[in-house]
């Protein structure tokens, strides 16, 4: 579709009235971040509150061999007084936090105002205290949606901890690398997790990562259930800890450069990498980009339907609500639990005013009908948000017939877990929006498209290529954990000079950004980013595969599902006991999310002469696109495609 038959969708004036920017207003303070960096964000830097101004603003350099990012790089602060202390006069009886559990009929929603968050932020943070944590210590963190989730994050920014959430759905061993990765001293977990029902044994999963870990490691336990558990020498009852605790902590003076938090994500290469974000550059986007792209105002109610154990998470349910003095929702559940209209029941139930989600949600939903939505009341929404992956027309347009009734704004927010915070978004009082674009480069964003090939910058609109940045912004990540050569390898050095974002991009004719998906081999599954040759290690590290390629397909709910080529051993015969028992298999190497949906038995895999697989017939045909899978000439036996073709399995 050309721009001029796209549908778009101006802002009504009702929205443009309220927002915090119009068109105009965009457009000059986009040009002011682009020409004066530094002027634009010594201004924007003192929205977060300092212990010592900083005095230098912008000092990074894409430079190969020399990848070097610092914001405000002399200021100091505490990132938990920012989003509690200095709240606490003003709005200290607020709500900060209403949590809203799995299961609704045994279990009341809890607000948590600012001045109880205070308290039990210190608390916790004199509990870590106790167990020997010091700044620059890691934590990671391995808790259902709990408060005490937000709660253990902000305990350690208080004391200069640096935290590493790992998502409650991943296994002992992805625990277990997690910890070892980044050499923490402590976990914080609990019981067991609900969700939709059912329960996580978090502690369990706990004990069995831990065997693999070092004997000091402690680990700090929540009781979520009070269900069942064994006990080690190694444990600690928070619930006990806390009563002892003073319920004051003084908040420690950070460098605005001193890691804030690890978290892992996937990439091309079999090992996740654990992305490093600092405290003032990170805190300061993640607070602008939360007011100004969902329109925040002061009193309204935001809900992101994250999981903390993704950077979603972190930067919209946590660190920049909170530092902008919002209502935060966490929420515990699914969006399907104990039935389809669970979404929006929350919201009726709180008088959400934003709503934040994902692609892969809403498509679930409308595939349960429109009854769902119209028996709640939804009068307070204002403005929708849609992350993880591209939201396809249709989906975009339920959302904003169904759930919007046509008078709220839809922001589909490009962004990554490296990038801090939004990257290509619409802003609701200034964009015309168009159904399925990421649109327009938030404040100090310089994307680019490149040629994939020659690595030049295409010019001029109607075009396509790969997305970059030509600059930094705050709220990037500054390095890998203990690796900062991955991180020049990974996104520096594709394409020199440039932050390489591993996505697709076009540009249409109006100079709007479309994400067309990653150009590597990272898949998008239910919104959650997954390495094929994550899932490739799990498979071939079971003893009956001698070797597995995985691709991603498209899949009507998940966006992408996950189709595994798996040859085996020579002794051993395909059999429907045995994909099963792969299935099982991957989710206690990796985590429920990484299970294949589709497993074919391969006898061979396309190679090239030298070896290497050629995964763009492995896609063609896990699309169904055999039709134009190119030049096979190449492989070393071509034979073996006719065999994949005819034994593809059914995607429906
Ligand atoms: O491919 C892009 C896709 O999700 C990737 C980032 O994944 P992760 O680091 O897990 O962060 C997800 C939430 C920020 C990107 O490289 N992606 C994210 N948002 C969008 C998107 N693709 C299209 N449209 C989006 N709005």
């Amino acid at each position: 579709m050309n721009a001029q038959t796209q549908p778009s969708f101006p802002p009504s004036e009702d929205t443009v009235s309220r927002a915090h920017i119009d068109a105009r207003g965009y457009a000059d303070m986009y040009a002011a971040s682009i020409s004066d960096p530094d002027g634009f964000w010594a201004e924007h830097g003192k929205r977060v509150d300092w212990i010592k101004p900083f005095s230098k603003v912008k000092n990074t350099s894409f430079e190969p061999g020399n990848i070097d990012i610092q914001w405000f790089e002399d200021g100091t602060l505490n990132v938990s007084a920012n989003c509690i202390d200095r709240h606490l006069e003003t709005r200290g009886d607020q709500t900060a936090i209403i949590w809203e559990p799995d299961d609704p009929s045994t279990q009341d929603a809890k607000h948590i105002t600012y001045r109880e968050l205070h308290s039990s932020v210190c608390k916790m943070a004199n509990v870590l205290e106790e167990l020997g944590i010091r700044k620059g210590d890691r934590v990671v963190i391995y808790l259902p949606m709990i408060p005490e989730a937000a709660y253990a994050m902000l305990a350690c920014a208080r004391i200069g901890a640096i935290h590493s959430i790992v998502f409650a759905g991943f296994s002992p061993d992805a625990l277990g690398a997690r910890v070892n990765g980044c050499d923490a001293k402590l976990v914080i977990t609990a019981d067991y997790a609900p969700r939709g029902g059912r329960e996580t044994p978090l502690k369990s999963n706990t004990d069995a990562a831990l065997l693999h870990c070092k004997d000091s490691v402690k680990c700090l336990v929540v009781k979520r259930t009070g269900g069942q558990t064994t006990w080690t020498d190694r444990d600690y009852d928070y619930g006990e800890m806390m009563l002892e605790a003073s319920d004051y902590c003084a908040p420690a003076e950070m460098s605005a450069e001193d890691p804030l938090f690890i978290l892992y994500t996937s990439g091309s290469t079999g090992q996740p990498k654990g992305v490093v974000h600092t405290s003032g550059g990170y805190l300061v986007y993640a607070a602008m980009t939360h007011e100004y792209v969902f329109d925040y105002h002061d009193g309204d109610v935001f809900w992101c339907t994250a999981d903390v154990g993704w950077v979603t998470g972190h930067s919209y349910i946590v660190y920049g609500p909170l530092a902008n003095g919002a209502t935060t929702i966490m929420f515990e559940g699914v969006p399907t639990y104990p039935d389809a209209g669970r979404f929006w029941e929350v919201c009726a139930k709180h008088k959400v005013n934003q709503f934040y989600t994902a692609p892969t949600a809403i498509r679930a939903l409308m595939g349960a009908g429109n009854d769902w939505v119209e028996k709640h009341d939804l009068s307070n929404l204002r403005l929708l948000g849609s992350v993880g992956e591209p939201i396809n027309p249709e989906a975009w347009t339920w959302y904003n017939d169904v759930v919007g009734k046509g008078n709220c704004p839809i922001v589909d927010t490009f962004w990554q877990t490296e990038t801090g915070g939004h990257m290509l978004t619409p802003l609701p009082g200034a964009t015309t929006l168009k159904p399925g674009a990421a649109q327009q480069p938030f404040f100090g964003v310089q994307p680019v498209v490149l040629d994939p090939q020659s690595g030049v910058e295409i010019d001029g609109n109607g075009i396509e290529g790969v997305l970059c940045m030509r600059d930094s912004w705050p709220g990037q990540m500054r390095t890998v954990w203990g690796d900062h050569e991955r991180f020049e390898k990974t996104y520096f050095s594709d394409y020199k000079g440039y932050y390489f974002s591993g996505d697709g991009c076009r540009r249409d004719e109006d100079g709007d950004y479309w994400i067309t998906g990653r150009v590597d081999d990272v898949i998008n599954v239910s919104g959650h980013r997954m390495g094929t040759a994550e899932v490739e290690s799990a498979l071939v590290a079971h003893a009956k595969v001698a070797e597995a390629a995985v691709v991603g397909y498209p899949h009507d709910v998940k966006g992408q599902g996950i189709y595994a080529y798996v040859t085996l051993m020579g002794s051993e015969a395909p059999s429907d006991e045995l994909r099963k028992e792969l299935e099982v298999w991957v989710r206690t190497e990796i985590g429920p999310i990484a299970k294949p949906d589709l497993i074919q038995w391969a006898p061979g895999l396309p190679k090239t002469r030298s070896g290497k697989i050629m995964r763009r017939i492995l896609r063609k045909i896990a699309e169904d696109d055999f039709g134009s899978l190119g030049d096979t000439s190449t492989l070393a036996d071509p034979s073996v495609v006719d065999d994949l073709i005819d034994n593809r399995m059914n995607r429906r």
